[in-house]
């Protein structure tokens, strides 16, 4: 009789339902582009499905075909058992619509700066004048790929120390046909920059301090460990950051930097700096901006 019972798998909304319900049970981490069973497993369906990602419901009646269902279904099983970020599991990750080519040499795209250059929330006064803009730790190339669409007629250049990380930026840039106004920079933050300049520096650098790093769910320990820990208190890498910015920014340039839970701390480091923070519908404090000429 149980048998009997199964739901058939035919369509859409029946390897849905079964996703949501598997992922549920598995008690997953979420926070690579969604934070729930549902968003999960529509967005797992649709990019496999090759549809656009934003809603699931016109498609609940769709039938996938013998080969795409069980490509849905090892995927699913894939998700619980392997505990792999679905991000990894289809090899794309989306920022405001804009898609990105996801695999582990990078951390999956999805900083907070991502949402703030999209909704023009940036405190930078006429955004024409921006004409130079850095990209530091750029992982997968996304955020230095949204600047540029941000800014159309800035140069970008984009860094980061991992090899295979900017091989993947590569591609992305590639993707979006940017290769023109992105240059990839290989090297420990500031050193492959010497002698630059910049009207806006944006950092999502790592950021995950020694006793985050011992807890991190499965899932996020299929990303590179370097684009992740930050020694014990997870500003190693921030702390850099603020001492070299000035001698990077043109007269009138600001960093932005994304430091996760660490702002108490941070304030309490830099008791003197102004740091503006800058919130987001989905974040809050853990971002911060502050102007060149504060900093000096
Ligand atoms: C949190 S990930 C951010 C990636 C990307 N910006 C994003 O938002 O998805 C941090 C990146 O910093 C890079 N990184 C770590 N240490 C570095 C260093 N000393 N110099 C330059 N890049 C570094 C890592 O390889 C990783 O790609």
């Amino acid at each position: 009789m149980a048998a009997r019972n199964k739901p058939s798998l035919d369509t859409v909304d029946e390897i849905f339902s079964l996703a949501v319900q598997r992922f549920r049970a598995a008690r997953l981490a979420y926070g690579h582009g969604t934070t729930n069973a549902r968003d999960e497993a529509a967005f797992l369906i649709l990019e496999t499905l090759r549809l656009p990602i934003d809603r699931l419901d016109p498609y609940l009646d769709l039938r996938p075909t013998a080969a795409e269902r069980a490509r849905l279904l090892t995927l699913i099983d894939a998700r619980v058992s392997l505990r792999l970020p679905a991000p990894y599991l289809v090899g794309a990750a989306y920022m405001h619509g804009v898609r990105f080519h996801a695999d582990r040499r990078a951390l999956i795209p999805r900083s907070f700066i991502g949402d703030m250059l999209a909704d023009g929330v940036l405190p930078i006064g006429d955004a024409g004048r921006i004409k130079h803009v850095l990209d530091l730790c750029t992982g997968s190339g996304c955020l230095a790929v949204l600047a540029a669409l941000t800014f159309p007629r800035a140069h970008i250049d984009a860094a980061d120390l991992s090899a295979s990380a900017l091989a993947l930026a590569r591609r992305n840039v590639a993707s979006h046909r940017l290769s023109d106004r992105i240059a990839l920079h290989r090297g420990d933050l500031f050193v492959p920059l010497r002698g630059k300049r910049y009207d806006l520096i944006l950092s999502n650098p790592p950021y995950v301090d020694a006793r985050a790093m011992a807890k991190l769910p499965p899932e996020y320990r299929h990303e590179p460990r370097l684009a992740l820990a930050a020694g014990d208190d997870g500003l190693d890498l921030v702390r850099r950051i603020l001492a070299e910015t000035p001698r990077h920014l043109t007269r009138h340039g600001a960093l932005i930097c994304e430091i996760g839970r660490g702002r108490a701390r941070l304030e309490a480091a830099f008791p003197r700096l102004p740091f503006l923070w800058l919130d987001t519908e989905m974040s809050e404090g853990e971002v911060f901006w502050i102007a060149g000429k504060d900093l000096a």
